[in-house]
């Protein structure tokens, strides 16, 4: 069997590694295991290319990681949800949301996040596969909370050191009240609040995450998102609002992003706990289709916030 073989993603960046021969039997053998989970847990970001198009290979592919958990929210359509109930569809429908970005219209655009932030257990990783490419956009982005947090201005990182930041699942653009592009114009918001949705998100109930935390190797991993935050933990006031969006500017300013450009056979591996990802958006006029599992571990220190408070979101 040919061993995989691993190169840089970009030599320009501390993360990211770009691997070949990824197949069912090179799975089987315990060496390229044990090979992908330290590159996974070196770099933050695997890409694997020609890789077989299929749920069971991304599915076999993911549990080198760790085994699959159940999304926690049940609405969210599954590739098959009685055979494959860890592998979930992301797609855009009548429904979809649509954003303007410098005048251009865009379905299934996200802004930087991590996922299950609202959740007060993330997931560890997830493993992407496109279904259907958008020849119009449709990419991934990546950003390494290592080396955001390496490069941010002290004063400011001093600031979200110690900062615990609350998020739900309204991912309304609507209440988001910072870190939306200022060229940003909402066309057609979610059809409803996601909140109402959610197994464990009764209420708008909130999770609380760390923004920055501390990985097993003693690097710090700058880990906060706009999207779905809803302030401080005890702190929903104005104040609260304008120190995170100061601490996401600079985030923000300072990251070095990879921006992964979907390819047929591709399947994208990433550290939920350490690097962040956005979705670019597609043309609205095309199909696109993706794929994630979502892989269980829990390294960060989230947990849900004690005595919910009513909003008082502008
Ligand atoms: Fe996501």
């Amino acid at each position: 069997m040919k061993p995989i073989e691993v190169q840089q993603l970009d030599e320009s960046l501390a993360f990211g590694s770009r691997v070949t021969g990824v197949t069912s039997e090179a799975l089987d053998d315990e060496g390229v295991r044990a090979k992908l989970k330290s590159l996974l847990d070196d770099r933050g970001v695997v890409v694997c290319n020609n890789v077989e198009q299929t749920s069971e290979l991304q599915v076999k592919l993911s549990e080198v990681f760790g085994p699959l958990k159940e999304h926690p929210v049940y609405s969210v359509a599954r590739a098959d949800r009685d055979s494959l109930p860890g592998v979930i569809v992301i797609t855009a429908g009548p429904g979809s949301c649509v954003v303007e970005i410098d005048g251009k219209p865009l379905v299934t655009w996200q802004p930087w996040h991590f996922d299950h932030a609202y959740n007060n257990e993330m997931m560890y990783a997830a493993v992407l596969r496109s279904i259907k490419i958008s020849k119009d956009g449709g990419d991934t982005a990546f950003a390494d909370g290592i080396q955001i947090y390496n490069d941010m201005d002290p004063a400011i990182r001093e600031k979200a050191e110690g900062l615990n930041v609350l998020y739900n699942l309204d991912l309304r653009f609507g209440r988001q009240r910072f870190g939306l592009p200022k060229n940003f114009h909402l066309v057609k918001e979610h059809d409803s609040p996601l909140g109402d949705l959610s197994v464990n998100n009764e209420n708008g109930r909130c999770s609380v995450h760390p923004a920055v935390w501390t990985c097993p190797t003693g690097e710090k991993v700058f880990h906060m998102c706009p999207y779905g935050c809803r302030g401080l933990e005890g702190d929903r006031s104005d104040e609260a609002f304008a120190l995170l969006a100061e601490v996401w500017d600079e985030a923000e300013r300072v990251m070095k992003v990879y921006t992964h450009k979907w390819e047929q056979g591709d399947m994208v591996v990433w550290d939920n706990t350490r690097v962040l990802h956005e979705a670019t958006g597609s043309n609205p006029e095309q199909e696109r289709e993706i794929h994630r599992t979502t892989i269980k571990g829990d390294f960060c220190h989230g947990k849900w916030e004690e005595e919910p408070e009513s909003e008082t979101a502008a």
